[in-house]
Protein backbone atom coordinates (compact mmCIF):
# COMPACT_ATOMS: atom_id res chain seq x y z
CA UNK A 1 0.00 0.00 0.00
CA UNK A 2 1.30 3.31 -0.84
CA UNK A 3 1.61 6.57 1.30
CA UNK A 4 -1.67 8.31 2.79
CA UNK A 5 -2.43 11.67 0.38
CA UNK A 6 -3.08 15.19 1.90
CA UNK A 7 -5.31 17.39 0.19
CA UNK A 8 -6.12 20.56 1.23
CA UNK A 9 -7.01 24.29 0.60
CA UNK A 10 -6.14 27.95 2.54
CA UNK A 11 -9.33 30.10 1.26
CA UNK A 12 -7.41 32.97 2.06
CA UNK A 13 -9.49 36.56 2.14
CA UNK A 14 -12.18 35.40 -0.30
CA UNK A 15 -14.65 32.92 1.35
CA UNK A 16 -17.15 34.92 4.00
CA UNK A 17 -19.77 32.59 6.23
CA UNK A 18 -22.14 31.80 3.68
CA UNK A 19 -19.92 31.07 0.46
CA UNK A 20 -17.85 28.90 3.08
CA UNK A 21 -20.75 26.85 4.25
CA UNK A 22 -21.79 26.61 0.57
CA UNK A 23 -18.60 25.48 -0.49
CA UNK A 24 -17.90 22.88 2.36
CA UNK A 25 -21.38 21.26 2.26
CA UNK A 26 -20.75 20.94 -1.62
CA UNK A 27 -17.84 19.39 -0.94
CA UNK A 28 -18.71 17.35 1.54
CA UNK A 29 -20.76 15.84 -1.14
CA UNK A 30 -18.70 15.27 -3.59
CA UNK A 31 -16.18 13.66 -1.97
CA UNK A 32 -18.04 11.63 0.31
CA UNK A 33 -17.17 8.36 -0.69
CA UNK A 34 -13.71 9.14 -1.16
CA UNK A 35 -11.38 6.57 1.03
CA UNK A 36 -9.98 8.26 4.04
CA UNK A 37 -7.46 5.31 4.97
CA UNK A 38 -5.68 6.80 1.36
CA UNK A 39 -6.61 11.01 1.22
CA UNK A 40 -6.43 13.37 4.50
CA UNK A 41 -8.48 16.20 3.30
CA UNK A 42 -8.05 19.76 5.26
CA UNK A 43 -9.71 23.13 4.45
CA UNK A 44 -8.68 26.62 6.06
CA UNK A 45 -11.27 29.39 6.27
CA UNK A 46 -10.71 32.70 7.07
CA UNK A 47 -11.47 33.29 10.69
CA UNK A 48 -14.63 34.55 10.61
CA UNK A 49 -16.55 31.38 8.72
CA UNK A 50 -14.33 29.23 10.97
CA UNK A 51 -17.21 28.65 13.84
CA UNK A 52 -19.79 27.76 10.57
CA UNK A 53 -17.12 25.44 8.62
CA UNK A 54 -16.31 23.48 11.91
CA UNK A 55 -20.46 23.14 12.18
CA UNK A 56 -20.81 22.06 8.57
CA UNK A 57 -17.87 19.62 8.45
CA UNK A 58 -18.53 17.80 12.15
CA UNK A 59 -18.64 14.25 11.08
CA UNK A 60 -17.34 14.63 8.05
CA UNK A 61 -13.75 13.71 6.68
CA UNK A 62 -12.45 17.48 6.38
CA UNK A 63 -10.24 19.08 9.03
CA UNK A 64 -10.45 22.17 9.57
CA UNK A 65 -7.78 25.18 10.32
CA UNK A 66 -6.89 28.14 11.06
CA UNK A 67 -4.83 30.72 8.78
CA UNK A 68 -2.87 32.35 11.48
CA UNK A 69 -2.83 31.87 15.41
CA UNK A 70 -1.70 34.20 18.25
CA UNK A 71 1.34 32.60 19.99
CA UNK A 72 0.35 33.42 23.33
CA UNK A 73 -2.72 32.18 25.14
CA UNK A 74 -4.30 35.72 26.32
CA UNK A 75 -3.17 39.20 26.63
CA UNK A 76 -3.05 42.74 25.25
CA UNK A 77 -2.82 41.67 21.98
CA UNK A 78 -5.55 43.75 20.03
CA UNK A 79 -6.88 41.92 16.55
CA UNK A 80 -5.18 38.75 17.37
CA UNK A 81 -6.48 34.94 17.93
CA UNK A 82 -5.29 32.83 20.79
CA UNK A 83 -4.74 29.25 20.78
CA UNK A 84 -7.30 29.26 23.80
CA UNK A 85 -9.81 30.39 21.43
CA UNK A 86 -9.65 28.46 18.32
CA UNK A 87 -9.41 25.32 20.58
CA UNK A 88 -12.33 26.28 21.85
CA UNK A 89 -13.77 26.50 18.57
CA UNK A 90 -12.68 23.06 17.49
CA UNK A 91 -10.31 23.92 14.87
CA UNK A 92 -7.84 20.76 14.63
CA UNK A 93 -4.68 22.81 12.52
CA UNK A 94 -2.80 25.71 12.31
CA UNK A 95 -1.26 27.17 9.74
CA UNK A 96 1.87 29.04 9.89
CA UNK A 97 4.07 30.96 8.03
CA UNK A 98 1.97 31.14 4.72
CA UNK A 99 4.03 33.62 2.22
CA UNK A 100 1.55 35.92 2.10
CA UNK A 101 2.02 36.68 6.17
CA UNK A 102 5.71 36.51 5.86
CA UNK A 103 5.70 39.01 2.43
CA UNK A 104 2.97 40.62 3.27
CA UNK A 105 2.76 41.10 7.24
CA UNK A 106 6.48 40.76 7.11
CA UNK A 107 6.70 37.55 9.89
CA UNK A 108 9.61 36.35 10.65
CA UNK A 109 11.14 32.77 11.07
CA UNK A 110 10.83 33.49 15.02
CA UNK A 111 7.74 34.78 14.67
CA UNK A 112 7.04 31.41 13.13
CA UNK A 113 8.61 29.21 15.59
CA UNK A 114 6.47 30.27 18.51
CA UNK A 115 3.38 29.81 16.54
CA UNK A 116 4.00 26.56 16.05
CA UNK A 117 5.15 25.84 19.26
CA UNK A 118 2.52 27.33 21.00
CA UNK A 119 0.06 24.96 18.33
CA UNK A 120 1.68 21.73 19.35
CA UNK A 121 1.84 22.34 22.86
CA UNK A 122 -2.23 23.26 22.64
CA UNK A 123 -2.40 19.92 20.68
CA UNK A 124 -3.40 21.20 17.26
CA UNK A 125 -2.22 20.04 14.32
CA UNK A 126 0.82 22.56 12.69
CA UNK A 127 1.31 23.16 9.29
CA UNK A 128 4.90 25.12 8.57
CA UNK A 129 4.70 26.69 4.97
CA UNK A 130 8.38 27.60 3.55
CA UNK A 131 9.55 28.87 0.15
CA UNK A 132 12.07 30.94 -1.33
CA UNK A 133 11.23 33.73 -3.25
CA UNK A 134 12.31 34.96 -6.78
CA UNK A 135 15.26 36.58 -5.84
CA UNK A 136 16.33 33.96 -3.52
CA UNK A 137 15.99 31.52 -6.61
CA UNK A 138 17.65 33.94 -8.91
CA UNK A 139 20.86 33.86 -6.37
CA UNK A 140 20.93 30.35 -6.26
CA UNK A 141 20.40 30.49 -2.29
CA UNK A 142 16.84 28.32 -2.75
CA UNK A 143 17.73 25.94 -0.82
CA UNK A 144 19.28 27.46 2.44
CA UNK A 145 16.52 29.61 2.48
CA UNK A 146 14.53 26.34 3.20
CA UNK A 147 17.13 24.66 5.51
CA UNK A 148 16.93 28.31 7.50
CA UNK A 149 12.98 28.58 7.42
CA UNK A 150 12.85 24.69 8.10
CA UNK A 151 15.44 24.98 11.72
CA UNK A 152 14.13 27.91 12.87
CA UNK A 153 10.47 27.05 12.10
CA UNK A 154 11.29 24.31 13.97
CA UNK A 155 13.12 25.27 16.59
CA UNK A 156 13.06 23.55 20.14
CA UNK A 157 9.73 21.60 18.98
CA UNK A 158 10.57 17.89 20.71
CA UNK A 159 10.30 14.84 19.48
CA UNK A 160 7.29 13.51 20.70
CA UNK A 161 5.51 16.55 18.88
CA UNK A 162 6.86 15.59 15.53
CA UNK A 163 3.67 13.51 14.49
CA UNK A 164 1.58 16.98 14.73
CA UNK A 165 3.72 18.90 12.13
CA UNK A 166 3.17 19.03 8.96
CA UNK A 167 4.93 20.98 5.96
CA UNK A 168 3.96 22.59 2.63
CA UNK A 169 6.90 23.70 0.47
CA UNK A 170 5.57 26.86 -1.81
CA UNK A 171 7.87 28.98 -4.12
CA UNK A 172 6.74 32.34 -3.41
CA UNK A 173 7.23 32.89 -7.25
CA UNK A 174 4.76 30.10 -7.85
CA UNK A 175 1.76 31.25 -5.81
CA UNK A 176 -1.26 33.54 -6.46
CA UNK A 177 -2.23 34.75 -9.95
CA UNK A 178 1.06 35.72 -10.84
CA UNK A 179 2.37 32.93 -9.76
CA UNK A 180 4.34 30.30 -12.64
CA UNK A 181 4.51 26.80 -11.81
CA UNK A 182 7.93 25.00 -11.01
CA UNK A 183 8.89 21.66 -12.96
CA UNK A 184 8.47 18.95 -11.72
CA UNK A 185 12.11 17.86 -11.53
CA UNK A 186 12.42 21.22 -9.58
CA UNK A 187 9.75 20.43 -7.32
CA UNK A 188 11.44 17.00 -6.47
CA UNK A 189 14.45 18.45 -5.60
CA UNK A 190 13.22 21.30 -3.36
CA UNK A 191 11.11 18.21 -1.85
CA UNK A 192 14.17 16.15 -1.46
CA UNK A 193 16.11 18.92 0.68
CA UNK A 194 13.31 19.27 3.10
CA UNK A 195 13.10 15.50 3.70
CA UNK A 196 16.91 15.68 4.70
CA UNK A 197 16.38 18.65 6.44
CA UNK A 198 13.76 16.97 8.68
CA UNK A 199 16.07 14.22 9.36
CA UNK A 200 18.62 16.67 10.39
CA UNK A 201 16.40 18.39 12.66
CA UNK A 202 14.31 15.54 13.98
CA UNK A 203 16.37 12.05 13.41
CA UNK A 204 14.14 8.85 12.01
CA UNK A 205 10.77 10.18 13.28
CA UNK A 206 11.21 13.43 11.17
CA UNK A 207 10.97 10.95 8.06
CA UNK A 208 7.19 10.95 9.12
CA UNK A 209 6.28 14.16 8.73
CA UNK A 210 4.41 14.87 5.11
CA UNK A 211 5.40 17.73 2.68
CA UNK A 212 2.94 19.21 0.87
CA UNK A 213 3.49 21.39 -2.79
CA UNK A 214 1.56 23.92 -3.43
CA UNK A 215 1.52 27.35 -5.83
CA UNK A 216 0.01 27.10 -8.51
CA UNK A 217 -1.21 23.74 -8.66
CA UNK A 218 -3.78 22.64 -11.12
CA UNK A 219 -5.74 20.10 -13.46
CA UNK A 220 -2.67 20.17 -15.62
CA UNK A 221 0.41 19.34 -13.14
CA UNK A 222 -1.66 17.74 -10.59
CA UNK A 223 -1.23 14.70 -11.73
CA UNK A 224 2.74 14.34 -12.25
CA UNK A 225 3.26 16.15 -8.91
CA UNK A 226 1.25 14.31 -7.08
CA UNK A 227 3.35 11.43 -8.04
CA UNK A 228 6.69 12.61 -7.49
CA UNK A 229 8.71 10.45 -4.86
CA UNK A 230 9.10 13.48 -2.37
CA UNK A 231 5.45 15.18 -2.45
CA UNK A 232 2.81 13.60 0.68
CA UNK A 233 -0.08 15.89 -1.04
CA UNK A 234 -1.37 18.84 -2.52
CA UNK A 235 -2.15 22.11 -1.02
CA UNK A 236 -4.26 23.62 -3.77
CA UNK A 237 -5.12 27.79 -3.94
CA UNK A 238 -7.62 28.52 -7.03
CA UNK A 239 -8.13 25.47 -8.38
CA UNK A 240 -9.64 24.38 -5.43
CA UNK A 241 -12.08 26.88 -4.72
CA UNK A 242 -15.05 25.61 -6.87
CA UNK A 243 -15.72 22.08 -4.89
CA UNK A 244 -16.16 20.08 -8.19
CA UNK A 245 -13.14 21.59 -9.44
CA UNK A 246 -10.95 20.34 -6.41
CA UNK A 247 -12.99 16.94 -6.24
CA UNK A 248 -11.72 16.25 -10.03
CA UNK A 249 -8.29 17.85 -9.50
CA UNK A 250 -8.19 15.22 -6.35
CA UNK A 251 -10.03 12.18 -8.27
CA UNK A 252 -7.88 12.60 -10.99
CA UNK A 253 -4.37 12.80 -9.35
CA UNK A 254 -4.81 10.17 -6.82
CA UNK A 255 -5.89 8.14 -10.25
CA UNK A 256 -2.04 8.67 -11.68
CA UNK A 257 -0.91 8.06 -8.17
CA UNK A 258 -2.03 4.40 -7.93
CA UNK A 259 -1.45 3.52 -11.50
CA UNK A 260 2.52 4.90 -11.00
CA UNK A 261 2.23 2.85 -7.82
CA UNK A 262 1.30 -0.07 -9.89
CA UNK A 263 3.33 0.19 -12.29
CA UNK A 264 6.37 0.70 -9.34
CA UNK A 265 5.20 -2.86 -8.13
CA UNK A 266 4.97 -4.81 -11.21
CA UNK A 267 8.93 -3.48 -12.50
P1 LIG B 1 -2.51 29.06 -5.70
O1 LIG B 1 -2.30 29.36 -4.13
O2 LIG B 1 -2.75 27.57 -5.85
O3 LIG B 1 -3.69 29.87 -6.07
O4 LIG B 1 -1.25 29.48 -6.40
C1 LIG B 1 -1.49 28.53 -3.35
C2 LIG B 1 -1.38 29.02 -1.93
O5 LIG B 1 -1.21 30.20 -1.68
O6 LIG B 1 -1.46 28.19 -1.00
Amino acid sequence: MGKKLLYGSNLKMYKGVSDTKQYLRELIDATGNINSEEIEMFIIPSYVALESAINVCKGSHIKIGAQNMHWETEGQYTGEISPKMLKEMGVSLIMAGHSERRHIFGETDEEENKKIKSAVQHGFSALLCVGETEKEKEYGIGMEVLKKQLHIGFYGISESDVEKLWVAYEPVWAIGVNGTPPSAEYVEKMHQTIKKELYEIFGEKGREIPVLYGGSVNHSNAEHLITLPSVDGLFVGRAAWDASSFDKLIRESQHAYLCAQNEESIK
